[in-house]
């Protein structure tokens, strides 16, 4: 078996009892990727990551990292965390209490015996560059939460693993700093060019740092890509509904075709299409900034009302109804509309993804 893939994990499945925590997942990482697993809350992630590191034993499957078998349940082989050439920053930080920042920090580098003078630079280098410059002699009950997390962070990045597994490495930060360590983190792994495992909950986060993301639900993947792609064209509802916020815009539609071409009837209007799913019924999604609203009637719009706006800075997102219908538009702040205002929705048909009703499946065009 041969791949240009830094990091396999193959058919890997892991049970606590009842629950599949991970169940027959599949990933190939390349060199020097910003891989982030992406799901809500109890979905895998952790154990995922703790399976990759060592620190959990997965019940079958098999992980290669390098050129180096790391777990294999066909050939019964189980390699500590020490000899997999990875290193792990943990959901709840575990710094040792007796240790100074410094101390924390160094404590990797001098089991590599590296210098006196070379650590301290490389602790300083990290300290600095994470925001934390003087802080080297505080023990970890005389920091805070945030500063905890960094310091285990800068651990991490110090010892310079050529794995970098990262779980939820800013979620104890406040949201302004959470900002700059992201971009901090995402100059810090271009610099380093390190190949990182990196696990959220935040779809921002991920959309933001990833060379590519693995969306996960209860413990099977639903899709594998570059954030662009997994924005545009989610493989199946779930992603769909999970990426964006505000949340895609879901529609029950039956595809037709008339004198003006092809269209899609839902409910008691109907819009153009650029193409016909071969389906009685499909599940149009939309996207809230492909939807234009015009304050007159215009050629392939539909009359709807404005239920409510919220403006948010420098876009606005509407709110507009039409019987059963709501609608979520993402507009610049230009226009001004009045609650229960008629307003005309024209939706852009190239980029309409359609679903299957039953399993909520992506549509791919027939060709
Ligand atoms: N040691 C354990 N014993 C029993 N069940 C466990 C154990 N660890 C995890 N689980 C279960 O396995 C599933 C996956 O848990 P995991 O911690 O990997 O989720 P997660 O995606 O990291 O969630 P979160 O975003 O909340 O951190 C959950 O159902 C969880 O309850
Ligand atoms: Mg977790």
């Amino acid at each position: 078996m041969t791949s240009s893939a830094f990091l396999t994990v193959s058919e890997l499945v892991k049970r606590f009892g009842e629950v599949v925590a991970i169940n027959h997942v599949n990933l190939e990482i390349d060199p020097g990727e910003f891989f982030v697993l992406l799901g809500p809350s109890g979905c895998g992630k952790t154990t995922l990551l703790r399976c990759i590191a060592g620190l959990e034993q997965p019940d079958e499957g098999r992980i290669v990292i390098g050129d180096k078998t790391v777990f294999s349940s066909d050939d019964d082989i189980v390699l500590p965390p020490g000899r997999r050439n990875v290193d792990m920053v943990f959901q709840s930080y575990a710094l040792w209490p007796h240790m100074s920042t410094f101390e924390n920090i160094a404590f990797g580098l001098k089991l590599k015996k590296m210098s006196h003078a070379e650590i301290k630079r490389r602790v300083d280098q990290v300290l600095s560059d994470l925001g934390m410059d003087g802080l080297q002699k505080r023990f970890p009950f005389e920091l805070s939460g945030g500063q905890q997390q960094r310091v285990a962070l800068a651990r991490l990045l110090a010892n310079q693993p050529p794995v970098f597994l990262m779980d939820e490495p800013l979620s104890n930060l406040d949201a302004r700093l959470r900002l700059d360590m992201r971009s901090e983190l995402k100059r810090l792994h271009h610099d380093a060019g390190a190949t990182t495992v990196y696990v959220t909950h935040d779809q921002t986060e991920a959309l933001t740092m990833a060379s590519r993301v693995v969306v996960m639900d209860k413990g099977v993947i639903q899709q594998i890509a570059p954030p662009e792609e997994l924005y545009a064209t989610p493989a199946n509802l779930f992603v769909a509904e999970f990426i964006g916020a505000p949340r895609i815009n879901l529609l029950r539609a039956k595809p037709f075709s008339d004198a003006t071409g092809n269209r899609l009837q839902v409910e008691d209007f109907s819009i153009p299409a650029t193409w016909l799913p071969d389906r009685e019924e499909v599940i149009a999604g939309v996207r809230p900034e492909n939807i234009t609203l015009h304050t007159d009637e215009a050629p392939d719009t539909v009359q709807f009302s404005v239920y409510a706006v919220l403006p948010a800075g420098p876009e606005v997102f509407v709110h507009v109804v039409r019987g059963d219908i709501t609608l979520v538009v993402r507009m610049g702040p230009g226009l001004k509309l009045d609650m229960d205002q008629q307003v005309w929705v024209d939706i852009d048909a190239s980029a309409i993804n359609y679903y299957e009703v039953e399993g909520g499946e992506l549509v791919a065009p027939s060709t």
